[in-house]
């Protein structure tokens, strides 16, 4: 017997059902009722209208949902001039970038990696670990070494761009510092934060993926909701999908995406189960969102029928959707007015 075969054998005897992850659900269940438009693609921010146009380009030439998600979060890791995510994305307070990212499939098949550096693109690093382990999650040093050892090639990520931003970010801390500065960083910032992209095919299979450098001088170490299974990412194969963007404790607290997705196993629509897990955000960060004007957070969601739905705790956020042949970009819907 090989080893991986004993290991898997000892497992499944060990753990019983450690394999679920594994094993999957149905390929595919109908919706309850109603027509699908299915392909359909949603992702976070105005970024998504690139990642959507390759993702639903694959849709249609009939690639599954997992490689339409995973290549269309490519467009927006490889792209420089984003700053909060992949190749360019700012770094941590100690100049080093750090980047999270998940992927879940139809049948709870799902992988995610928390604080890897020195690789372009984690959202495959995270199918990697879904494809090639009996594990969920690999974080800092190991996934890195699990990158390198599946013959991903390290880069640096931080651009002179974002090396600038952090030396400005730096030299504008603090006044008793030796760090002095003449820009303005608020000339600089453009934090978008995470991609987060589902998609549906042809066939009603679901897939999510998400992708971020996380939030800009984190502490090093530092992981957000993105790669955290239920909180940024959640796939119900016969329900529907969700994911987020925003502060990434905030809805680690509230596990975010699950209550968008079990809010709408339970009836809701797309559209009201994101408005309910943002209620629940304002419900539990009341006194921080109104101290600080810039504390956002937002969901977007999709349903097996190909419905979608998206919302904010502020104004500002937007979605981009690939449905019925056209790309658009939603201003979504926010709840707190102030
Ligand atoms: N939502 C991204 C983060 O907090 O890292």
């Amino acid at each position: 017997m090989k080893r991986r075969d004993f290991i898997k054998k000892s497992a499944v005897v060990g753990v019983g059902t450690y394999a679920a992850s594994k094993i999957g659900m149905p390929a595919s269940v109908p919706p309850a009722g109603g027509k699908s438009s299915a392909p359909v693609v949603i992702s976070t921010w105005n970024f998504g209208i690139g990642a959507n146009e390759v993702a639903w380009k694959l849709l249609n030439e009939g690639a599954s949902p997992v490689d339409a998600v995973e290549q269309g979060i490519w467009v927006v890791e490889n792209d420089p001039t984003i700053t909060s995510i992949g190749y360019g994305g700012l770094p941590d307070e100690t100049m080093k970038v750090t980047l999270d990212a998940a992927i879940m499939d139809w049948r709870m098949n799902c992988g995610s990696v928390g604080c890897i550096e020195k690789i372009k693109n984690p959202v495959s690093v995270a199918r990697k670990v879904m494809e090639r382990t009996n594990h969920v999650m690999l974080s800092g040093k190991g996934a890195y070494e699990f990158a390198v050892a599946h013959g991903f090639k390290p880069i640096d990520l931080l651009t002179d761009q974002s090396r600038e931003i952090w030396l400005n970010w730096k030299e504008n801390m603090s006044s008793t510092d030796n760090w002095v500065g003449p820009h303005d960083m608020d000339d600089l910032m453009d934090n978008h934060d995470t991609i987060g992209l589902l998609a549906i095919d042809k066939k009603g299979r679901l897939s999510g993926g998400t992708s971020t450098s996380g939030m800009a001088w984190k502490i090093h170490g530092r992981v957000g909701d993105s790669p955290i299974i239920g909180a940024g990412l959640y796939v119900d194969g016969k329900v529907g999908a969700a994911s987020s963007t925003g502060v990434g404790e905030a809805n680690m607290r509230i596990v975010g995406s699950f209550l968008v997705v079990e809010s709408m196993k339970n009836g809701q629509t797309p559209q009201e189960a994101c408005e309910t897990a943002i209620r629940r955000a304002i419900e539990v960060h009341s006194k921080q969102i109104k101290a600080d004007k810039t504390f956002q957070l937002a969901y977007i969601a999709l349903n097996k029928r190909g419905e979608v739905g998206g919302a904010a705790i502020r104004k500002g956020f937007q979605y981009a959707v690939y449905k019925d042949g056209v790309n658009k970009l939603v201003d979504a819907k926010f709840l707190y007015a102030q």
